[in-house]
């Protein structure tokens, strides 16, 4: 099988530079073992019409990658436009910051039937397709366009939304309609799943059997594959990761001081004001932890030209400057803020570095930094994770401190019980996480996704040839050769 996996964000895959996003993180390890070609943005843009979208191609352990540069007169439309101030709002269930037109909607369709055209040259009779989030919801609909045949996957990264938010993106039928071009549908949670299947039935008057949604394109299977990572490649990674110069540098200047961290993009989605305002809580409910216990957070950049991202990124400002003005003292500085990326090496370090985890979104797909933060600890002198209920991540890691992100009260006593528990505790909890991560690896992820889009595809060319009339004997009809003839 020739495997080619699509997303809008790659990574070149240098260990020591960072990674935005964990999409981006799961799918390297993936490209580099399984020889699949990995094709996303190049980053640039390109004017004027192409007549051979331009793709920059290299070699990425056994797979390649493939970047385009696309269109100048659409991205902007696209990724800032409809996939991130329609599409993300509306999947994290903030309805209300979505902000978009009908150009931007526009822009998508054509950034994502570019993507299909230039997807062509990858094509051979064996190929199988696998799509990445919500950047590319009309892509497999658009590659049927242009009467390709091979099994087409998607996965979603990000939550599915209950059926009133998804109805507030603008177009919203016309897109999930083209989703059912897909063989086969991967959520993240069963939550995910179920909301998408309402969707389907109750929105679209469609008929769902056995988590198979009937539509004008034939059967779509929807089903769940909890993302996972490679917990022990993460754990020996991290305990070299301790020796790294920045990371040795950060343990010099704890000078015994206990350590939380957070590492996120800087996104509305992550909870990072209600994360502040709980540790400001914290040192103002119990003042004895002031100096005994400091907050990293990394709060990376990423899409600023969006003013949702922008307002967030200064209001994060000050209240940091608030709090650190309000609880710290002339040698302490009780959160270290930071507006930049770190290498998964340098990460995996710094995790393990601290004695507790925060991750705590409003709405999280999965969160592999929680899964990250797991794998790194110290199996002798393992951290505390505290982790918002509302992370997809939340369903497998039950033995981490669960908790409400929006009360603010409830973490800010959370995240002191963490800093105070006893070592049988935490090595308890911390191992029966460990089990499940190992349970739940990456490696897994791909092959059960894989397994399920081979199983899909072939049970709508059978479903396909049962409906033909008649059968024909030489060569299987394809599913979307039939569904042109029925259709018109
Ligand atoms: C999330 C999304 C990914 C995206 C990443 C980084 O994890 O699910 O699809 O690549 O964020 O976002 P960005 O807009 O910076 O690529």
């Amino acid at each position: 099988m020739n495997l080619v996996v699509v997303s809008n964000r790659v990574t070149r895959g240098n260990a020591n530079e960072p990674v935005t996003g964990g999409l981006a993180a799961a799918l390297l390890p993936i490209v580099e073992k399984s020889g699949a070609i990995w094709v996303g943005s190049s980053g640039r843009v390109r004017d004027g019409a192409q007549k051979e979208p331009f793709a920059e191609i290299e070699a990425l352990g056994t797979g390649a990658l493939a970047m385009l540069d696309l269109p100048a007169a659409h991205y902007g439309g696209y990724y800032e436009g409809f996939a991130n101030s329609a599409l993300w709002p509306a999947l994290h269930s903030r309805a209300d910051l979505i902000r978009v037109s009908r150009g931007d909607y526009l822009s998508y369709r054509e950034v994502n039937a570019f993507m299909a055209r230039a997807l062509l040259r990858f094509k051979k009779p064996d190929t199988v397709f696998w799509v990445q989030d919500y950047h590319f919801l009309a892509l497999g609909a658009e590659l049927r366009e242009l009467g390709l045949t091979q099994p087409i996957g998607f996965f979603l990264h990000t939550p599915w939304p209950a059926r009133d938010v998804i109805e507030g993106v603008p177009h919203h039928r016309e897109l999930v309609e083209a989703m059912l071009a897909y063989d086969l549908i991967g959520f993240q949670t069963e939550d995910d799943c179920e909301n998408f299947a309402s969707y389907a039935s109750a929105s679209l008057g469609l008929a769902i059997e056995d988590r198979v949604v009937m539509s004008r394109y034939g059967r779509t299977r929807i089903a769940v594959f909890p993302i996972g990572i490679d917990a022990d490649k993460f754990a020996r990674q991290a305990a070299k990761a301790v020796s790294h110069p920045d990371v040795s540098r950060l343990r010099r200047s704890l000078n015994g001081e206990r350590l939380a961290i957070g590492v996120d993009r800087l996104d509305y989605s992550k909870g990072l004001v209600n994360r502040i305002n709980a540790f400001d809580r914290m040192w103002t409910m119990q003042p004895q932890l002031a100096r005994t216990v400091s907050l990293l957070q990394i709060a990376t950049p990423s899409r600023g030209g969006i003013e949702a991202y922008g307002l967030l990124q200064s209001e994060l400002a000050r209240l940091v400057g608030e709090v650190n003005g309000r609880h710290g003292e002339v040698d302490w500085t009780p959160i270290r803020y930071l507006n930049k990326g770190f290498s998964q090496i340098v990460l995996s370090g710094l995790y393990r570095s601290a004695q507790v985890g925060v991750v705590t979104p409003l709405h999280d797909g999965m969160n592999l930094v929680a899964k990250e933060y797991v794998a790194a600890q110290n199996p002798a002198d393992p951290g505390v994770l505290v982790l918002s209920k509302f992370a997809g991540a939340a369903n497998e890691l039950d033995t981490a401190l669960l908790v409400n992100p929006h009360d603010i009260d409830g973490m800010a006593r959370t995240i002191a019980v963490a800093l105070s528990m006893p070592l049988p505790e935490r090595r308890m909890r911390w191992e029966a996480m460990m089990s499940k991560l190992r349970h739940r690896s990456i490696q897994r992820w791909l092959s059960d996704y894989l397994d399920t889009l081979q199983q899909a595809q072939t049970e709508r060319i059978e479903t396909a040839q049962v409906a033909a009339e008649p059968p024909s004997a030489a060569e299987p009809p394809s599913p979307w050769q039939l569904r042109s003839v029925s259709s018109g």
